[in-house]
């Protein structure tokens, strides 16, 4: 078969890597991929969000199967355009993308299906918003109901704080038109996983949990990011809240989506906060978290491609999702000044024996090796049976490679480290990595 994959970071190298474990997967093409990619991948240099010249590429070049894993193609149509050009795909169309595309449909369909999440208003003028902050309690958040980069999220202490980040959404349109509406939301306090999940529509499977760590500097300090490491499992997790997201969440959102008539196929991200109240909804995304998916699929035991397959043709509940019971650790080692100004251009030394454990997201084929292009440069992932030793793994291969002003974060992990330590329950799908595989909260049929 010949495969695309669009986009061109860790999470697509991730992805690419793991269909390449069916032997069906003879070639595999990556718009755009990136230097690191290339390796695994033929890249072709076509924007992902070109999605009409990405449907040409494809239609020309006799691709047999498509994976579309960025949010904005997917939000533009990517996969209803290749679709009606005959060729299969998996990712949501855009009516479904929608979930992720605009935070205003989200909170909305959650209201209406009783979704828990963070009490909201929306407003698409400036003044009511601004009214509105005379009274509401503080902290609030404040987000652009488009996509921003990860970026279009603002946690206002103060009132003041909140005004000045309605102002810089709606009058500086600092996000362009994804903030001419907004939402403001309840403050809600917890620890975050992340859950992504297979669903045809008909039924939903969810992977292994996962924590990001957003924030630039030790100690969930600094800016956000796009994320500066992952682990997997989330021990906060737990079984208990493993069963109520299913209940409470993840069937509630699919059978949302078909009611509208948006049917959700693909991978559905829940960015979930546990609060003394249960798990609530803090983000949906239309696709795999990046870095979430450098942890996740490392720990798939099921072969990636099967399930897509399985997912695009509707026959996930027939098609088993199973994972190792370890844990994996990803440290993503970044430009020194991400997410603000960074240098680029320096050649990467990654001995031999750590290439293997390496997702290239910001690298590009320099004279004589690979050298920086981007904020975020790559992702170094270890899979181990505990935590522990998938943290220390990461950790000493990232030591092993190097780059001018390179940065990581020193603690990713420590947090999951202490809570597992503390926690009573084990987190759903804990184990030895050699264990036998389970399915992580079994699926379960809308
Ligand atoms: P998002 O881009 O929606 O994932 O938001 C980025 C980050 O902002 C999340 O990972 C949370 O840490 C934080 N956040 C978003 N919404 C809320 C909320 N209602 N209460 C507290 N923190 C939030
Ligand atoms: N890691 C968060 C995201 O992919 O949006």
């Amino acid at each position: 078969m010949t495969l695309m994959v669009v986009g061109g970071g860790g999470r697509e190298h991730a992805i690419i890597k793991k269909l390449k474990e069916n032997r069906e997967a003879e070639k595999i093409y990556a718009l755009p991929g990136n230097g690191g990619i290339a390796a695994d991948a033929e890249c072709v240099p076509i924007n992902a969000k070109d999605i009409e010249a990405v449907a040409d590429f494809a239609v020309s070049h006799g691709v047999d199967y498509a994976v579309v894993a960025p949010d904005d193609p997917l939000v533009l149509g990517a996969v209803d355009l290749l679709e009606s050009r005959g060729i299969p795909c998996f990712g949501p169309v855009s009516a479904a993308a929608a979930i992720e595309g605009s935070k205003v449909f989200a909170k909305n369909l959650m209201k209406k299906y009783g979704i828990p999440t963070a009490a909201f208003e929306t407003f698409d003028d400036m003044d009511s918003a601004l009214a509105y902050l005379k009274t509401a309690p503080v902290p609030t958040v404040v987000k652009a109901d488009g996509l921003a980069l990860g970026k279009g999220v603002i946690i206002a202490a103060t009132r003041d704080e909140a005004e000045a980040a309605v102002r810089y959404m709606m009058a500086d349109h600092a996000f362009g038109k994804s903030g001419d509406r907004i939402v403001i939301e309840e403050y809600l306090e917890g620890p975050e996983v992340s859950v992504l999940a297979f669903t045809d529509g008909k039924c939903i499977k969810p992977m292994v949990s996962s924590m990001d760590h957003k924030r630039a500097l030790d100690g969930d300090l600094g800016p956000n990011t796009g994320g500066m490491g992952t682990v997997a499992p989330n021990p906060y997790y737990t079984d208990e809240a493993a069963r109520r997201c299913m209940d409470e969440i993840f069937l509630p959102t699919v059978a949302a989506m078909n009611a509208e008539g948006r049917t959700f196929k693909g991978c559905l991200y829940f960015g979930l906060m546990i609060t003394k109240d249960g798990p609530k909804v803090i983000e949906y995304n239309c696709r795999f978290g990046d870095p979430e998916t450098q942890v996740v699929l490392p720990l798939m035991r099921s072969d990636l491609l099967t399930v897509m397959r399985a997912v695009t043709e509707g026959r996930l509940a027939e098609t088993p999702v199973e994972f190792y019971g370890g844990s994996a650790c990803c440290v993503v080692m970044a430009s020194s000044g991400y997410p603000k100004k960074y240098d680029k251009g320096f050649p990467i030394d990654v001995p031999a024996d750590v290439l293997p454990y390496v997702f290239f997201a910001g690298a590009a084929a320099g004279k004589d090796s690979l050298v920086t292009s981007g904020g975020r440069v790559l992702g170094v992932v270890d899979v181990a049976p505990t935590l522990a030793g998938a943290v220390s793994g990461a950790y000493a291969k990232a030591g092993r490679i190097s780059f001018a002003n390179a940065y990581y974060r020193k603690d990713i992990g420590r947090r999951a480290l202490l809570a597992s330590r503390n926690a009573a329950a084990s987190p759903a799908c804990s184990g030895p990595v050699t264990g036998s595989a389970r399915e992580c909260g079994s699926g379960r049929e809308v």
